[in-house]
């Protein structure tokens, strides 16, 4: 057994306290379906990182490896809020590595499991640091593919204003990157199919508008509770993903104003050209239906600066949204 993989197969407890790429292993944060995730000391410049170890297969995949080279240097040089910051992404030993900031907190997955639904306002705010993190990767000319609630951190804020700090990573490491369509060579689809878009199950080319939709998968569960599509097999949910229009958000939280299923409905529009532009469109739209307008309570930040700006840029809704898409719960008024 070659070394890289008896590090990285090895329980848990047998890296801690050894050494990995000037990195000594502090604890196990947690894994994923790729990978381990530690939190390291960076021994040459004694601070604390969260170090990524990812499956030895993946380093031998030539098309994982160049995506990963090539999406971890353009994340690093994105300088974000809302980024998780890339210190170093690299090869020992054939084992593929990423070391990043550390951020104490959560993800949203485990915040979303432990406390159900969020409130308008909380959704609100982490779907916008969310939205603006997306959208400057966009602007960069990278698809981020794989926006599910895993991939959100969250980590306290700095006041009261603003009570959660969130953070987006795993730029280019979904395994769906191994094939076009996101299947494997035997069939399966790799990873969760909650927040996968239509054309992405189709393997048609993606853009920056395959992330509003799955940023409005990981919004409306943040609201609702689930997911907009909950199905009792893959096939079923990937059926549902291309071809069933998603249930009100209203049906479940009653407590929301109808305005909030039409922005759904958009954001998780079958088509790319059907949803919001961006990301930052499609919140400045759940904003303005869910709170009337966005609240400035507090000094505008950076985000709140740019959602005002899309929403003024936010085109008129195509004459087939004037209309409900869908009949109320409960049938028409
Ligand atoms: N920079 C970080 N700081 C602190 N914790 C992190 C950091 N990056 C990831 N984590 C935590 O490590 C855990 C594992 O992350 P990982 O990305 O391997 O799995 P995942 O995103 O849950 O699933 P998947 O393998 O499908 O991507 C997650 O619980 C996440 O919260
Ligand atoms: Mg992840």
């Amino acid at each position: 057994m070659s070394r890289e993989t008896s590090l990285f197969s090895g329980r848990p407890s047998d890296l801690i306290g050894r050494q990995v790429a000037g990195y000594r292993i502090e604890r196990e944060i947690g894994r994923g379906g790729m990978a381990v995730v530690y939190r390291a000391r960076d021994l040459r410049l004694e601070r604390t990182v969260a170090l990524k170890l990812l499956a030895p297969e993946l380093a031998r995949n030539d098309t994982f490896r160049k995506r990963f080279t090539h999406e971890s240097r353009v994340a690093a040089a994105i300088d974000h809020p809302h980024i998780v910051p890339v210190f170093e992404a690299d090869e020992t030993d054939g084992l593929l590595y990423i070391a990043m900031r550390y951020v104490a907190g959560s993800d949203l997955r485990h915040l979303l499991d432990g406390r159900g639904p969020l409130p308008p306002a909380a959704a609100a705010r982490i779907a916008a640091q969310v939205a603006s993190a997306l959208d400057a990767a966009h602007e960069h000319g990278l698809v981020h593919r794989d926006v599910k609630p895993g991939n959100i951190l969250v980590d306290r804020g700095t006041d009261s204003d603003h009570p959660e700090h969130v953070y987006l990573t795993d730029f280019g490491l979904t395994k769906k990157s191994l094939s076009l369509t996101g299947f494997t060579t035997v069939g399966q689809f790799v990873g969760t199919l909650d927040y996968v878009a239509p054309e992405q199950i189709s393997g048609r080319p993606v853009d920056g508008r395959c992330d509003v939709y799955g940023l409005a998968c990981v919004v409306y569960e943040t609201l609702a509770g689930h997911p907009p599509f909950r199905r009792d097999d893959d096939m079923a949910l990937l059926w549902a993903h291309q071809y069933d229009e998603p249930p009100h958000l209203t049906a479940t939280r009653t407590d929301l104003p109808p305005a909030v299923d039409e922005v759904f409905a958009q954001a998780l529009a079958k088509t790319p050209d059907a949803r919001h532009a961006t990301c930052l469109t499609f919140v400045a739209a759940l904003r303005a239906a869910l709170l009337g307008g966005p609240p400035e309570r507090h000094p505008p930040t950076e985000v709140d600066r740019r959602i005002a700006a899309a929403d003024e840029e936010r085109p008129k809704p195509p004459p087939r949204w004037a209309a409900p898409v869908f009949e109320p719960p409960g049938g028409p008024a």
